[in-house]
């Protein structure tokens, strides 16, 4: 098994990569030099450090694989895994992109997320009409089992449920209103973890959502961490493996963040006995105005305020940017126009430029890990 092949029992017994040896084998004993990459900051510290990819973007840019295979320990496929991308038309099944990140990840031994067997935005457009009906969950549940049987014993761990809270859905413990899915049927999504730990009993399962960082006036984080860390809980109280936590941390510059209110969210999650992962690390820049230097000074500090709060809990055993570098973020072509720059601009949102070049980010993060306490 690769130094970084975590594998849930290696994962649970705290990080396997924690070892005399980093991922690349050099001796730990070498002071952090500047160029130290962030698998190794990670690695000393039983941390992982990782980043979501896309296929394409790897065919683009040969610099994006380079860089990730020098910089991080665990990938995620950004889309490839997800049902409207593998199966865009019914019955025609296309996992090829998919296997070029698993062939990406073994190839420069790495571990690799699976993302996400269960989402609310997964469904591919034929798939819709017949979720509404009685068969709906049938069909979502063959798919989980499908998706992780497909990558057993190459994904070392999955987002198996994605972002089932939405509190503006006003249904009880702020769960989303998702039509083949009944209100508050945490049951389905139990049977959801199951199917998957059945799938690869080796993989870690993860329960992922967003949202959790800020105390907005109106309560909307609030509702969100309470729903979070409730749903959880019922899923562990009905016995459903749920090994893990996901949390996005998609940040804002601009957005309220009180410290005390995320390091007492993470020290709930922890207390539910799941490990804790940062899955998708991003620093929306929308609001922020000012030259790229100004901008990625206050990206940085933003970083450095959220990932300090959330390294202090040894439950967080890691840290996964959604994206390297600024010339591939979803932020700047997001769907949603709320996302992106009223200014039109690309975000600066990634730890490395459009050429590759490490930004202010990228040693906010450095630091983050090089302050954080050993994970046992
Ligand atoms: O591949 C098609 C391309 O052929 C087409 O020309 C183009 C324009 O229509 O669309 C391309 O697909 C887009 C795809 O990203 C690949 O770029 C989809 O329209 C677009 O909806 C899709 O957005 C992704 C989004 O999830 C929805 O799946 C983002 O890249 C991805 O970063 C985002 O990631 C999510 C996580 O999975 C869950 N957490 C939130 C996070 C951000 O929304």
């Amino acid at each position: 098994m690769s130094a970084t092949r975590l594998d849930r029992r290696t994962f649970l017994g705290g990080v396997g990569a924690a070892t005399a040896f980093g991922a690349l084998g050099l001796p730990l004993a070498q002071a952090a030099g500047a160029d130290m990459p962030l698998r190794e900051r990670a690695a000393r510290k039983g941390m992982v450090f990782g980043s979501a990819l896309m296929a394409a973007s790897l065919r683009q840019m040969p610099a994006l694989g380079e860089t990730a295979a020098r910089e991080c320990a665990i990938i995620t496929p950004e889309n490839e895994m997800k049902w409207r991308y593998t199966e865009k038309a019914k019955g025609r099944i296309d996992y090829r992109d998919a296997d070029q990140i698993a062939s990406f990840a073994a190839g420069n031994a790495l571990a690799l997320r699976g993302h996400t067997a269960l989402w609310y935005r997964n469904s591919p457009d034929w798939l819709v009409p017949e979720l509404a009906g009685p068969a709906g969950r049938g069909l979502l549940l063959a798919q989980v089992t499908q998706i992780v049987s497909r990558f057993r014993g190459r994904v070392t761990e999955w987002d198996v449920v994605n972002e089932m809270i939405e509190p503006n859905d006003n249904l009880p413990k702020s769960m989303r209103n998702w039509p083949p899915f009944a209100p508050g049927d945490v049951g389905f999504l139990a049977d959801c973890f199951h199917a998957a730990r059945e799938a690869d009993p080796k993989a870690v399962l993860y329960y992922n959502d967003y949202g959790v960082e800020y105390s907005d006036t109106q309560g909307y984080g609030d509702r969100r961490r309470a729903g979070v860390l409730e749903l959880v809980a019922a899923l562990k109280s009905r016995g459903a493996p749920v090994d893990a936590l996901g949390v996005q941390c998609h940040t804002t510059v601009g957005n309220r963040f009180l410290e005390q209110v995320y390091r007492k969210f993470m020290a709930d999650a922890a207390s539910l006995g799941v490990r804790i992962l940062i899955t998708e690390f991003d620093v929306n820049d929308k609001r922020v105005t000012g030259s790229p230097a100004e901008r990625d000074r206050k990206v940085a500090d933003h970083a450095r305020q959220v990932l300090t709060v959330a390294f202090d809990e040894s439950a967080v055993k890691g840290l996964v940017t959604w994206g390297l570098t600024d010339r591939f973020s979803w932020l700047s072509t997001s769907d949603d126009p709320r996302d992106r720059r009223p200014d039109g601009q690309r975000t600066r949102s990634l730890p490395f430029d459009e050429n590759m070049e490490r930004k202010p980010l990228w040693f906010a993060i450095a630091d983050c890990f090089d302050k954080a306490k050993p994970r046992t």
